[in-house]
């Protein structure tokens, strides 16, 4: 798989699994995804190996830090419709020592750029809460815009916030030129 400037790309393992369990029972990376409960190791196991299964339409890889060989995060495409050639992606910096300095940005042009090139999709779409001023930074970064907005959408923190959809199509991606 293409690499980018600061990641590569990989496979998830089964040993990947208990550090995936520690990023998403952190509230501090789970309060932007909008997990409400934790979740046991054996359920992220069972999600690792619904993972497996070739006919699922959700593909999810591991991103490795190129210099270290350090496993900071995941991304993947869910609910792929080859029919209409779009899925949703999805991306967590895990390591949040990482946050903030380009790595969340290149993972998604390395995805969009599989997604695109390889896979042959039209158009990639996401979600994400209104307050999550960096991830909607990193997006712009990487030339989805808005598409529009489910208000009120979800609890967190004592309040109610809007979730913003964003997508990119695919001739936008190329004429970008990355
Ligand atoms: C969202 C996420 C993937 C982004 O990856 P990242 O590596 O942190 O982001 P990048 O460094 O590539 O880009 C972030 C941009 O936002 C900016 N930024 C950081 N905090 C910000 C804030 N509070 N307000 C506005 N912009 C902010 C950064 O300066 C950077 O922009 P710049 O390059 O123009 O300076 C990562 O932070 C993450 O996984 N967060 C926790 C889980 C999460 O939110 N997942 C996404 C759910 S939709």
């Amino acid at each position: 798989m293409k690499t980018g400037e600061l990641v590569r790309l990989r496979a998830l393992e089964r040993d990947d699994v208990a550090r995936m369990h520690g990023w998403f029972n952190d509230p501090e990376i789970t309060r932007f995804l909008g997990y409400s409960f934790p979740f046991s190791v054996d359920a992220e196991m069972q999600w690792y190996d619904n993972l497996q299964d070739p006919k699922k339409r959700d593909k999810v890889l591991g991103i490795v830090d190129r210099e270290t060989g350090t496993h900071i995060g995941n991304v993947g495409l869910h609910n792929i419709d080859w029919v209409s050639a779009h899925a949703e992606v999805g991306i967590t910096i895990g390591d949040k020592r990482y946050w903030s300095r380009g790595y969340g940005s290149d993972a998604m042009d390395v995805i969009l750029s599989y997604a695109f090139s390889k896979m042959n999709l039209h158009r990639v779409y996401l979600r994400v809460y209104d307050f999550n001023l960096r991830a909607i930074r990193s997006y712009e970064k990487c030339g989805f815009v808005r598409e529009g907005v489910q208000r009120d959408d979800y609890y967190c923190d004592g309040a109610y916030h809007d979730t913003v959809i964003m997508g990119i199509l695919r001739e936008e991606y190329l004429n970008t030129g990355t």
